[in-house]
């Protein structure tokens, strides 16, 4: 039998050299998210990434955890005079748009080396955080404890907490010493993000996650397993996704807002489908229609438009004239 923390089992399992990750097939194969999987999904998604562009000035489109680039492909087709990049862990996809550059990367909390520097850059990660492993800990009623997991998916408690991981929990999770407390540490999402955002040098960096704030940090534990389009137990053996909830107000972006409250203040809702247009040109009144419903989705209460992004401006130029200037 041998025994492994969850944060370690995790990275394996997904990250590994047979990581569920590296597989030919990619998320897509497994789960729908905004960006693909949800007939108009990618488009309504791409609408609001370029709008948001657009306000922050930003002339570069990052996607970092991209998947197989699905969203790229409908930014290509919206705004052609955006630069646009992909990073995944995974060599670039056949079906790229030719005009996007693409960078593999290690995965989990890593960020290539090579990215550093950007500037009028949007950078996104959708749906990276979650996937980044993090320690999961457990109160056995005097501390907190690391879990750990078997091949066989039962799980023990092993050592106590680490002094990082402890400060981590007293400082952000309130309730974080009742007895069975379960806790998915945000401190290795943070440290990402942070390494993320330690790319660019002007732009904005825009994570979109779900997640939860200090006031309702969820109790019991989110850790979920997706495989074949299912939800299912958390098995650490690379035929699963592994995903946790992000702890999103612990990134320190100065703006965190809903998915429906920023579609609507970004003014994207696509016009009703024009019924003459059913008899004109079917296709375009079918894609119209599904426009409308994606965004319906996108924007439901209790789904995806409970999804929160976080946005950070950056301007290193700046930061360092305010610091000399002090
Ligand atoms: C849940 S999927 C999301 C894919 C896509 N963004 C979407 O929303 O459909 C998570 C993706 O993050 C990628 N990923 C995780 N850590 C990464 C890293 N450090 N660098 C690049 N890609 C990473 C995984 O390989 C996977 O494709």
């Amino acid at each position: 039998m041998s025994w492994t923390p969850w944060e370690q089992a995790w990275e394996d399992a997904l990250y590994g050299e047979r990581g569920f990750y590296r597989s030919t097939h990619g998320p897509a194969a497994h789960f729908a998210t905004s960006a693909q999987g949800i007939p108009g999904g990618g488009a309504v998604l791409a609408r609001a990434v370029v709008a948001l562009a657009r306000v922050h000035r930003a002339r570069h489109i990052l996607d970092f955890a991209c998947g197989r680039g699905e969203l790229l492909t409908q930014l290509s087709a919206l705004a052609p005079d955006l630069t646009l990049t992909g990073v995944d862990v995974v060599d670039r996809p056949a079906d790229l748009p030719q005009d996007a550059a693409w960078v593999a990367g290690p995965g989990g909390a890593q960020v290539p080396p090579g990215l550093h520097g950007l500037s009028d850059v949007l950078v996104l990660a959708h749906e990276w955080l979650d996937v980044v492993p993090c320690p999961v800990l457990r109160h056995d009623g005097r501390r907190l404890r690391v879990v750990e997991i078997d091949q066989h998916g039962v799980e023990r408690l092993g050592a106590p907490a680490s002094a990082a991981d402890q400060r981590w929990c007293e400082d952000n999770w309130p309730g974080w010493d009742r007895e069975d407390s379960r806790i998915e540490v945000g401190r290795t999402r943070d440290a990402a993000y942070a390494e993320l955002r330690g790319s660019v040098d002007s732009g904005v960096v825009v994570t979109i996650d779900y997640g939860h704030l200090r006031d309702a940090r969820p109790d019991g534990g989110t850790l979920m397993g997706y495989r074949d389009g299912q939800a299912c137990a958390p098995r650490p053996d690379g035929s699963t996704d592994v995903t946790a909830h992000v702890a999103m107000d612990t990134l320190g972006a100065p703006r965190l807002v809903r998915q429906r409250d920023l579609f609507t203040e970004l003014g994207i809702r696509p016009e009703a489908a024009d019924d003459a247009l059913a008899r004109t040109d079917p296709p375009a009144y079918l894609r119209s229609l599904a426009l409308r419903s994606a965004y319906t989705a996108l924007t439901a209460s209790g789904g995806l438009g409970d999804f929160w992004w976080s946005v950070d401006p950056v301007s290193r130029r700046q930061d360092a004239a305010t610091a000399a200037s002090w």
